[in-house]
Parts: structure tokens; C-alpha cells; sequence
């Protein structure tokens, strides 16, 4: 029988789509789906299925998958991230053999991937966690894909991934090693928090514009936008989803509004925290998804609530797009600090221009912005200190003043929209309140404070009770 150059397991909706992308790019390629209730010949159907392709071989267990593998094996998995990689690397490991690799392409959390490459190191087998993004029509025709691991593991498999990943504008491959073991869905993570704000604002500039426009007028609008600047794969796909209708209805008016998600965004969240660094955008973004889910109790709570007490004026959409340019600009500032951060924590010596280049096409996250911070980042990788970013930011900071206090008066939460701007407040602001927050903590537990004018930076402390001054 003659082997196949890759193997695929996990032929779901991203599997499925990269199987025929590397299929047509002329690898040939064996895929091999567990059986699930109902439904026992999954990779047999696919081939069916795709009759056109006849270098896909369908296989009806692990064993036989690896059988037909040219080695050293190259099998990328396309299940769902969490315990079932444990399970499957546990079942696939005793038909494997030296220098054999895997590829994660799944959303695993980063440190489960570095557990699993070392638990693969000790029995001398490769491992890469691969970060894609694109969704279903990425997958087939083109995704976002970001590699961590070694040299030598990424060298097994680069020419299949870069083969089939999205072009940047110079016609480079979307696709290439971005650190060691972990970085890589780190890095998928991290443009998932990204998304996961961006998405936000999107969604509170439609609730600003409820209000006083209609969806054809709203889709208008974005229509405009996104011939320039503004315009991004996010955008787009809400102007389309803004004019959808089905039997004569907007399918958005038959939705409810309840957002759902698969942990990426608390994820990064949670290692901004970790890390110490103030990714207040993408934590806004998945408290709103979360308060969003809390629907019984918004009903019950609503019902005493006067709603638009004051009457609907209609939103300066001029402001409103400077408010948008200047949010995006601190969302995808503060997510790429956190990367930054994260590699000088892990030592991973991330190249943050690499990083945009392989986000401008392919991705959710495709946009102009991405081109032009792939050009800031050759030159320096704080976006916030860049003379582009600060000057866009200060010109735009009324815009979204204006814009929050339109939404207080309409009575609209802006969670990611108020984060932008108190963050900029903040970071351009030379004195903070802090200097109170550092007496309560060592009035009630002694935990001392620095004098500004102590060049040692010593601990001091007061005896807060001792004396009342008042
Ligand atoms: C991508 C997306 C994708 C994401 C899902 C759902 O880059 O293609 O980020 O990976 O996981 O779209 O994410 P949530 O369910 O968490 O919104």
C-alpha cells in the first residue's frame, strides 16, 4: 500500500476542511475519526463525500491510521481541546516510533500543551500545539496558523502547514514558527481575547445605534467604514449579518441575546492576571458575555427599570467611528503586551512583528489595523508609545468621552468602550489615586508603602491610629 505523506485525526467542521485544503494542495493524507453514536464510518462518508480526491485514505482505527503513515508520522489532531487529547495521545502513543510528531490544531490551553511535549519527549517523540484561526472557510482556503515548538518539530511539517495557510500581501505563507512548546496556542489565545473584545465593541456600537437607527442604516454605516481604516474581517461579517433575513425577518431579531463560549477569552484573562498585566479590554469583553447569560435575572430586574427616560437622540457617527478606531487601537495594543510580556516571563523570544504578519489574512482578526501594526512593530513593540498610536489616541479621546457619556444618558453599557478609555486616562495620567490605596493597605495590615521621595525605595510605615488629625 502506498503511505501517506500526513495523517489527520478529528474530521469535524475544522478537520474536515483541513483535510481537503492539504489534500489539494497534492499531500496525500490519511484520516481517521472515532466512531460516535450513530455514526460509525466518518471517514469513510468523508471520502464518499469528496469522491474527486484520490489521495485521501480512510482509516477505520489508530492502529491502521499510523500503518499508513510514510515515518517519521506527521498526524495532526483536530479534536476538542481538554482531556480528550490526554486520552487519544494515550491510545495513539504504543503505535507510534522515534521522531514521530504530533500536531495539537485544536484550542488547548498552552500549559497542556507544554505537559504534553514533555510527557512526548520521554518517549522521544515530537509534539507541536498549532494555533489556526479562520473558522470553517479558513480552514479550507486558507488559515491563520501559529506554530510553537521546536526547530526540528516545525521543519516535519512546515512545508504541509505553510502549504496550505492564508498569504500575507507580500505572498508569504500566514504560517511560521513563532516560539517553543506552548507559544504557539498561547499566541492563538491571545488573538482569541483580542476577538473576543473586538466583537464587543462591534456589539455596543449596535446597541448605541438601536436606538435611532434601523439595521439597513446601521449596515450603511459599517458599509462606509469598512472601505478604509476601519475595515477588518469583524466588520464585514456584521454588515452581512445586519441584512440577513429569512421568511421576510432579520434573523439578529430571532436570536437570543445570551453569548455563549469556549474559554479562550477567560483564558487569556485569567493570565493577564496571572502575569500582572492590565488586559482590561478582553476581561470586559467575556464579563459581558457572561452578564449577558444572566437573562432570567436581567428580565426580572428590568421590569422596574424606566427605560429610556431620556428621549433617543440620534449617535454622531463621526464620533462614534473615531471612538471604534480608538478602542481597537488599545484592545490590540493590550493584547499584544500581554504576548510580550509572556514571552520575556516563559523566555520565549516571541517576535511580535511575525505575530501581525501571520494575523493580516486568514484570521478573525484580518483587518487594515493588523497591516499597519505589522509596520509599527518592525519599529517598536510598545504600540501605545508609537507616534502613530499615541497620536491617534490623543486626537480620539473626546470622541469616546462623548461617545460613553451618550451611552450613560441612553442608558447603554459600554463595558469595552469605558475600558478603552479609562485605560488611556490612566496610562497617560503622571499622578493616580493609588498613593490611598497603599495607606488603607498598611493601616489595616502593615503592608508599608515607598515614599516618593525615597530614593531607596524603602518600606515605611505609619502608625495611622496613633493621632487623630482631623
Ligand atoms: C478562530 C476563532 C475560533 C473560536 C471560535 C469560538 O480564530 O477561528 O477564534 O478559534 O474558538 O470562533 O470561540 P468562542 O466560542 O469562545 O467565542
Amino acid at each position: 500500500m502506498k503511505k501517506s505523506d500526513f495523517g489527520i485525526i478529528g474530521l469535524g467542521v475544522m478537520g474536515k476542511n483541513l483535510a481537503l485544503n492539504i489534500a489539494d494542495k497534492g499531500h496525500s493524507l490519511s484520516v481517521f475519526n472515532r466512531s460516535v453514536e450513530g455514526e460509525f464510518e466518518i471517514a469513510n462518508n468523508f471520502l464518499k463525500d469528496n469522491p474527486s480526491f484520490n489521495n485521501i485514505t480512510a482509516c477505520t482505527d489508530l492502529k491502521k491510521l499510523t500503518l499508513s503513515l510514510k515515518k517519521p508520522r506527521k498526524i495532526l489532531v483536530m479534536i476538542k481541546a481538554g482531556n480528550a487529547i490526554d486520552i487519544l495521545l494515550k491510545e495513539l502513543i504504543p503505535f507510534l516510533e522515534e521522531g514521530d510528531l504530533i500536531i495539537d490544531g485544536g484550542n488547548s490551553y498552552f500549559l497542556d500543551t507544554i505537559r504534553r511535549s514533555d510527557l512526548l519527549k520521554t518517549y522521544n517523540l515530537l509534539y507541536i500545539g498549532v494555533g489556526i484561526s479562520g473558522g470553517e472557510k479558513g480552514a479550507r482556503n486558507g488559515p491563520s496558523i501559529m506554530p510553537g515548538g521546536t526547530n526540528k518539530s516545525y521543519s516535519l511539517a512546515s512545508n504541509v502547514l505553510e502549504s496550505i495557510a492564508a498569504k500575507d500581501k507580500m505572498g508569504s505563507a500566514c504560517c511560521s514558527l513563532l516560539g517553543p512548546e506552548g507559544s504557539g496556542h498561547f499566541i492563538k489565545m491571545v488573538h482569541n481575547g483580542i476577538e473576543y473584545a473586538e466583537m464587543q465593541l462591534l456589539a455596543e456600537m449596535f446597541a448605541l445605534m438601536t436606538g435611532s437607527m434601523n439595521y439597513k442604516e446601521m449596515a450603511m454605516v459599517f458599509e462606509e467604514w469598512n472601505k478604509g481604516e476601519l475595515s477588518g474581517y469583524l466588520l464585514d461579517i456584521t454588515i452581512k449579518i445586519l441584512r440577513k433575513k429569512e421568511d421576510g425577518r432579520y434573523v439578529l431579531d430571532t436570536i437570543l441575546d445570551k453569548a455563549d463560549n469556549k474559554g479562550t477569552g477567560s483564558w487569556s484573562s485569567k493570565i493577564a492576571f496571572d502575569l500582572g498585566i492590565p488586559n482590561t479590554m478582553m476581561a470586559s469583553a467575556v464579563f459581558a458575555r457572561y452578564i449577558s447569560s444572566f437573562k432570567k435575572e436581567r428580565e426580572f430586574l428590568s421590569k422596574n427599570i424606566e427605560h429610556n427616560t431620556i428621549p433617543s437622540k440620534k449617535i454622531n457617527l463621526d464620533k462614534l467611528k473615531e471612538a471604534y478606531d480608538f478602542a481597537r487601537f488599545i484592545n490590540h495594543s493590550q493584547g499584544f503586551d500581554l504576548i510580550k510580556q509572556a514571552s520575556n516571563q516563559y523566555s520565549w523570544h516571541i517576535n511580535l512583528n511575525e505575530v501581525a504578519r501571520i494575523w493580516t489574512n486568514g484570521c478573525i482578526l484580518k483587518s487594515v489595523l493588523m497591516n499597519k501594526l505589522q509596520n509599527l512593530l518592525k519599529k517598536e513593540d510598545n504600540l501605545l508609545q508609537s507616534e502613530f498610536g499615541f497620536g491617534m489616541l490623543k486626537s480620539n479621546e473626546r470622541s469616546i468621552s462623548d461617545v460613553l457619556k451618550y451611552g450613560l444618558d441612553q442608558r447603554v453599557a459600554l463595558h469595552c468602550f469605558g475600558s478603552a478609555l479609562n485605560f488611556w486616562m490612566d496610562m497617560t495620567n503622571k499622578r493616580g489615586p493609588a498613593n490611598l490605596i497603599q495607606a488603607q493597605r498598611d493601616f489595616f495590615g502593615s503592608h508599608g508603602f515607598v515614599k516618593k521621595d525615597d530614593v531607596l525605595n524603602e518600606m515605611h510605615h505609619c502608625q495611622w491610629e496613633e493621632q487623630n488629625n482631623f
